[in-house]
């Protein structure tokens, strides 16, 4: 459902070129989790940033669903995205001054769906998350795991395809770090949705199915364990 190929990318800063990522080439399955993993530096958020739409990259080409987003113009992208693409970000990035349920419903906000409709969802996706009681708060009043469980459940209100997650855990303690995993992971499961966790965390990644590694810009492994497993039989769908 992913497929990255060719993908090279180049920071100019006045006369200064820096390449951060080079001939990157993977793929990814509809409804997998995948990590990428890598340390400070190695391009990680330069590739999810650009496999989000969120800039384009000097070289190569990006599908999403058989949709090449490098080929859109700015309106076919903020549209593809704000139809397709989830993002989580490693600071949570809420909005002070909206309760936690406004803050899920804003993405629907843009859709023109009816206020009843936004209310019932985002509550059902706080429930998924395990915070309804805090629809009625505000982020300030809630801790940073809280936190990334209401941005968990603003991120699927839209039922993307693909969410992108840019260090979901980075800003917390390793329990809490535990429960957001496990958190994705059972919504992974349930809504088939795809994640791609960027990661620097090696034990983060071994909980993933897909571990894809950068180093210096280059993808030095993609370990996809289903590839390695003989096709059982004809499926469906
Ligand atoms: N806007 C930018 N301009 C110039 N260099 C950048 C920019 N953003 C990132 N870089 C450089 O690109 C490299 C990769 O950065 P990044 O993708 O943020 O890595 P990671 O997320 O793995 O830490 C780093 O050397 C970083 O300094
Ligand atoms: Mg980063």
């Amino acid at each position: 459902m992913l497929r990255v190929e060719g993908l090279s990318h180049a920071f100019r800063n006045g006369t200064e070129t820096t390449t951060v990522l080079q001939h990157i080439n993977f793929h990814v399955r509809q409804g997998e989790i995948v990590a990428l993993l890598g340390s400070s530096g190695s391009g990680k958020s330069t590739l999810l940033n650009l496999m989000a739409g969120l800039m384009k990259p000097t070289e190569g080409d990006i599908y999403i669903s058989d949709h090449n987003i490098v080929k859109m113009n700015e309106n076919q992208l903020s549209e593809f995205r704000r139809k397709h693409i989830g993002f989580i970000f490693q600071a949570y990035e809420l909005i002070a001054n909206l309760t936690v349920r406004e803050n899920v419903e804003l993405p629907l906000v843009f859709q023109s769906v009816s206020p009843s409709i936004r209310k019932q969802k985002a509550l059902s996706l706080l429930e998924q998350v395990g915070i309804p009681e805090k629809a009625e708060l505000f982020p300030s009043q809630l801790s940073g795991g809280q936190q990334q469980r209401v941005s968990i459940a603003r991120s699927l209100i839209t039922e993307p395809s693909v969410i992108f997650a840019d260090e979901p855990t980075g800003n917390l303690d390793t329990k809490t770090e535990e429960e957001i995993l496990a958190i994705l992971k059972r919504l992974n499961s349930m809504m088939k949705t795809t994640f791609v966790i960027v990661t620097h965390e090696r034990e983060v990644a071994a909980q993933t199915q897909h571990i894809i590694s950068l180093r210096d810009g280059y993808l030095i492994t993609d370990r996809d364990p289903s590839d390695a497993m003989p096709l059982a039989g004809v499926t469906t769908g």
